[in-house]
């Protein structure tokens, strides 16, 4: 009988990750279960457009394997008692209410799971976190076992470092893959799988502590990289200096490198938000309060980034934006996603509301839908959609660019600066526009971290 895997959770992670595995794995027998039947109903469906994300390239792989190694089903209870390995994919927000509120993440679906393995388990478990956790959770987890007398039940950490718009090239090929325990025929078992596809010399071996910590101070070094040029951007503007040729300059050096030093309007996604929350969390919690602020501060440089934009546009536009019109040129966190969670767009489009501002929204892959929520759907008649990008353009005061999607670095300049009203401004917060051609044309560009002439 081939050996069978049962991931609980069928979200990003638990759905992406599994594809692939599954894949990789054809010998396995793969079931990801989740309560949700409309999620579940959406990947099994074999319309790619369907599926409950988008990442590219991964409709075809799930066509592949879909009905052959990998399935999905609500019938969560089942398929942990058939299980030789249970995978936890469930989602941790941050926490809203109680203790801890605001900064610690809210572990209720992690414990749901954690009970009902231990109530269907069968034999020897093996029950893997891949969620993003606090430190120490695995104590939670043991407690809960030890309470139904589940002997069997190794636990393992086993955290996912995949991005968004780059999952299945970071699952396929990962920088590395990191497996935490106390039991070493169960670390030997998962590190098994990924050795179909992973070589060893990168698949990690580490205690179950040192895995949940690696997970959430990864995506704070990260966010932190991208607070730090941010503000180096500004100082740029302010000095003359170009973000550009010193990012080139510092990433020249092999200790920093060039990877995360783009600036931007400010870091968005699910993740470095809520596990910077968790981090500054787990500090207090350990008794590390001057620890915890320096890790604060990076979120702090996030809100002031998205507010500097806002505010750096209000004041080019002549401190009003009342009855002006304004292109947003991308609403996704970053681009090859349908994302939007925590996208600096979501702030900004809505200080510019706030200003008074008409709004013309286009982004490739984020659906109308999801732009209403997140902008609370104030005043409908100030935000329009438009799908023929160009024709936005008709009658408008300026365009900010605030996702880097291929198709805005070769628009029809000249048409464009036809469409606009004079002074027609570019607000550019990725640097990836072209100042000749735009310039070519009479449209005036402001550039983030380009210093010298605006
Ligand atoms: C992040 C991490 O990169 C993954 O390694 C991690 O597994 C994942 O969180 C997670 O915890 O699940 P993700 O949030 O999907 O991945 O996307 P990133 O590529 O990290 O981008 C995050 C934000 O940083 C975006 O808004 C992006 O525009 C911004 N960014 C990124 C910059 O502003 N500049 C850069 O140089 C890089």
């Amino acid at each position: 009988m081939s050996y069978r895997i049962c991931c609980i959770g069928a979200g990003y992670v638990g759905g992406s990750s599994m594809i692939v595995m599954a894949d990789s794995c054809p010998g396995l027998q793969i079931n990801v279960v989740d309560h949700d039947k409309q999620r579940i109903d959406s990947w099994n469906n074999l319309m790619a457009k369907d599926l409950p994300i988008y990442e590219p390239g991964l409709d075809e792989i799930h066509k592949r394997v879909l009905g052959k190694s990998l399935f999905f089903s609500t019938d969560v209870e089942l398929y942990i008692k058939n299980a030789d390995m249970v995978l936890i994919t469930v989602n941790t927000p941050t926490k809203v209410n109680g203790h801890g509120a605001g900064e610690a993440a809210d572990l209720t679906n992690i414990e749901l799971a954690a009970r009902t393995i231990a109530e269907f388990a069968r034999g020897t478990t093996i029950v893997v976190e891949r969620s993003t956790i606090p430190v120490r959770t695995a104590d939670v987890l043991k407690g809960i076992f030890r309470k139904n007398s589940s002997e069997n039940i190794h636990i393992l950490s086993n955290p996912e470092f995949m991005a968004e718009g780059s999952a299945v090239q970071d699952l396929i090929a990962p920088d590395r893959v990191l497996i935490g325990g106390d039991d070493q025929r169960a670390i030997d078992e998962l590190a098994g799988i990924y050795q179909h596809w992973v070589p060893s010399e990168r698949i990690l071996r580490t205690n179950l502590w040192s895995a949940e910590l690696a997970k959430l101070t990864a995506n704070a070094f990260l966010a932190q990289r991208i607070s730090s040029v941010n503000t180096i951007a500004a100082l740029c503007e302010s000095s003359g200096a170009h973000i550009d040729e010193v990012t080139q300059a510092i990433g020249a050096d092999h200790r920093i490198g060039h990877n995360f030093l783009r600036a931007g309007p400010g870091f968005g996604g699910s993740c470095f938000r809520k596990d910077l929350l968790n981090l500054v969390y787990l500090c207090h919690y350990f008794g590390l309060p001057d620890v915890a602020n320096y890790w604060r501060s990076v979120l702090t440089i996030n809100d002031w980034s998205r507010a500097r934009i806002s505010e750096l546009i209000i004041k080019k536009l002549f401190s009003t934006l009342c009855g002006k019109k304004i292109v947003i040129l991308g609403f996704t966190f970053k681009p090859h996603t349908n994302d939007i969670r925590e996208s600096p767009a979501i702030n900004i489009c809505q200080d510019f509301l706030d200003e008074g501002a008409m709004l013309s929204i286009h982004d490739p892959m984020a659906t109308i839908e999801s732009i209403h929520q997140a902008l609370s759907w104030q005043s409908p008649s100030s935000v329009t959609f438009n799908q023929d990008l160009i024709s936005s353009f008709r009658e408008a005061d300026a365009a900010v660019l605030l996702t880097e999607w291929p198709i805005y670095l070769k628009l029809d300049w000249k048409l464009l600066s036809s469409y606009m009203r004079s002074p027609a401004w570019f607000f550019d917060t990725r640097n990836v526009l072209n100042r000749a051609e735009l310039e070519n044309y009479g449209l005036n560009l402001w550039s983030i971290g380009f210093g010298g002439i605006h």
